[in-house]
């Protein structure tokens, strides 16, 4: 018989956190179910957060414990320009998902960003004062005032910059890595400090603070500040490969639609002295990514 105590629903399993929670949360014991969206992975199932019938109906299907929703538009300037369509996705379905958990007394798992604040005065500790900059970061600082003031058990991921292996092959290292590959060249703006996050460990963290009956937010970022260009040049050096195509430039001159906090990052004192363990090191988290090179396009292991 399934313990419903251990059955968790992960929305947006095929992304690049909710890939990691899905493998490490079935390792830690937890049945653990997963959706798609637009991108369809074999044992997940579709579902479409601003369809508010189909979300209802697999809460009440699986009625699992915790419901965690890594799920969301993620594309900051694409945000920019459609906000409506990004509100829709990343904030209401949250109140939903919070009613439901609130009267199933489920936990809701809410995942968020150093985009909530506006990189003035970063790096951040959890109650800093936010200020997006952005449509993306405004939906994700609305999505977590509503879930904290929804009455259901609520913990907040606040996380930034991740890379890891994953299926879609999206994220700023795996694209890095393919540009330099091709003998291109790629603008890394050296004028962005954040505090780049392994995908498994963010989710390692994510299980471990679940499994300690955890609730309000947690920053759960890597440990060391970096810009982006150094962080890009490490990426190319631990792999033997030239680092003449990562040009460095300011974020202006990228002229991207949607503003960026320039200087951010997270503090993760909070999170370390919960569960007495540092998250992974930048070094460590890329070597293992990066290990050789092979199987970057999975999430196993
Ligand atoms: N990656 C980062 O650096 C970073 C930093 C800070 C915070 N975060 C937050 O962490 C969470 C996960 O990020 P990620 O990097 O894993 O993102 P990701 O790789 O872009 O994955 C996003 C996930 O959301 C799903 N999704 C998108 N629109 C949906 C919709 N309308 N209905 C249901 N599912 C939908 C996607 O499904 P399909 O792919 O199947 O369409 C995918 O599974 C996000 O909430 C993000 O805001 C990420």
């Amino acid at each position: 018989m399934t313990d419903q105590k251990r059955k968790a629903l992960v929305i947006g399993a095929s992304g690049l956190i909710g890939s990691h929670l899905l493998t490490r949360g079935r390792v830690m014991g937890w049945e653990v179910h997963g959706t798609y969206n637009s991108f369809p992975i074999e044992g997940l199932r579709h579902l479409s957060l601003t369809d508010r019938e189909a979300l209802l109906g697999i809460l009440n299907e699986l009625r699992p414990s915790v419901v965690l929703v890594p799920g969301a538009i993620t594309n900051v300037d694409w945000a920019e320009t459609h906000e409506e369509e990004t509100f829709a996705c990343n904030v209401d379905p949250i109140r939903l998902i919070a009613s439901w958990a609130r009267d199933e007394g489920g936990l809701v798992v809410f995942f968020s960003t150093d985009y909530v604040f506006d990189g003035k005065s970063g790096p951040y500790y959890e109650d800093n004062e936010k200020n997006p900059l952005s449509v993306y970061g405004r939906s994700k600082a609305v999505a977590e005032d509503i879930l904290i003031d929804s009455g259901a058990r609520g913990l907040i991921i606040r996380t930034t910059g991740v890379y890891g292996k994953e299926s879609q092959g999206k994220n700023f290292v795996l694209r890095l890595l393919k540009t330099l590959d091709s003998g291109g060249e790629i603008k890394v703006p050296k004028d962005q400090i954040g505090s780049p996050s392994h995908a498994p460990d963010v989710a390692r963290f994510t299980w471990r603070l679940i499994d300690k009956n955890q609730t309000g937010i947690f920053n759960v970022s890597g440990p060391c500040l970096m810009d982006r260009w150094t962080f890009a040049t490490l990426c190319a050096q631990l792999t033997g490969r030239p680092t003449k195509g990562i040009i460095d430039v300011r974020t202006e001159e990228l002229n991207q639609v949607a503003r960026r906090p320039l200087k951010g990052g997270l503090l993760v004192h909070k999170v370390t002295k919960t569960l007495g363990v540092l998250p992974q090191d930048v070094v460590s988290g890329l070597s293992e990514m990066l290990d050789s090179g092979k199987g970057l396009i999975s999430c196993e292991g």
